[in-house]
């Protein structure tokens, strides 16, 4: 008899890799706010406790997957009220569930946790989130921390996953400017950070669940970069750098539409996993070029 896992707001990018992943393995039960016609994907609002626990309750999983968030972090910060209901309450309620069902309960969090002071953060490094959509994230990190039986907390950095569809995040902004048959594109010169493969981010986490190994861990892919070496490398790999230019800009070319405090440095360490000698991540070079492929091939 296969094992059955619960994953709730699995209609994004990252979703997307676990519902990929799990299928073959677990039975699964998947649930969004936004079923997007999946037929794999249920509709449920994690932020209405009762539905949220009668569903997960009536499935009767192995595993508590609290996947989805709000993660545009504009919109959280012009919404704070939702932001902390969606991003933290939710996590709270979500960790009582699986107490209650005494089961593990796994969470993402996120590198945008760290104010950008260090170049790398490791593990043990202390976070002191810009924003909200950071500070809902971290205190969800802390909750699941210490008040789960079992609780399993991977932070993520910038998502690379879901393709055209679900991807709302860098990698599909360049390709959409690209698309848009765009010969010069802007990115900014002054943030720094480490792509995170969705696909080995779930292979990854598998392991760390497999094995039991609970409590917070970095979760990115190897090598860390900047956001206008990941837009130059899509360009290469996609061998339109002779006719694409890319212009380096400082944020505050982009401040009307990104007017929210980010952190300098999110480059993580997968120190922890390094020391258990079960880091499987992946370069991030590897990984864009892979996900470019699968993802995007039919359309440039
Ligand atoms: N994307 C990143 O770069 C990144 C980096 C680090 C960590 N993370 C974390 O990784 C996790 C997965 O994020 P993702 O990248 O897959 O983001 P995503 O593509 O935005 O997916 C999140 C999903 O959760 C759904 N959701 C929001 N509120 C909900 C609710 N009340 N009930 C049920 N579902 C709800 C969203 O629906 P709507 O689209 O309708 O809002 C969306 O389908 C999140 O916890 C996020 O904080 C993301």
């Amino acid at each position: 008899m296969k094992k059955r896992m619960y994953i709730a707001g699995c209609g994004g990018m990252l979703g997307d890799a676990f519902y990929k992943f799990y299928n073959r393995k677990y039975t699964l039960k998947c649930s969004d706010i936004n079923t997007n016609d999946e037929e794999w994907l249920e509709h449920l609002d994690f932020n209405k406790f009762k539905d949220y626990k009668n569903n997960v309750k009536k499935f009767k999983p192995h595993f508590l997957v609290h996947l989805g968030a709000l993660t545009d972090l504009e919109y959280c910060e012009l919404n704070p009220k939702k932001t902390y209901l969606t991003n933290y309450i939710s996590v709270e309620n979500a960790t009582y569930l699986a107490n209650d069902l005494d089961i593990p309960i796994i969470y993402i969090s996120t590198a945008g946790i760290f104010d950008g002071n260090k170049d790398k953060y490791d593990d043990w490094d202390h976070p002191n989130p810009l924003c909200h959509y950071a500070r809902s994230k971290y205190a969800g990190e802390l909750f699941v921390s210490k008040y789960a039986k079992r609780g399993l907390v991977c932070r993520a950095g910038w998502m690379m996953g879901g393709g055209i569809k679900k991807d709302k995040k860098f990698v599909n902004k360049i390709i959409k400017q690209i698309l848009e048959n765009k010969k010069k594109l802007y990115v900014v010169k002054d943030k720094l950070g480490t792509p995170t493969y969705t696909h080995d981010f779930v292979k990854n986490l598998d392991i760390l669940l497999k094995n039991k190994y609970w409590g917070v861990y970095n979760l990115v892919c190897q090598d860390v970069t900047s956001r206008y070496e990941v837009a130059s490398e899509i360009v290469k790999i996609l061998n339109l750098d002779k006719k694409i230019k890319i212009q380096k800009v400082s944020s505050n070319f982009f401040k009307k539409d990104y007017f929210v405090k980010r952190p300098f440095s999110e480059r993580l360490i997968n120190s922890k996993l390094q020391l258990r000698d079960i880091d499987i991540m992946r370069d991030w070079k590897t990984c864009l070029k892979e996900y470019l492929e699968n993802s995007y091939k039919d359309l440039i």
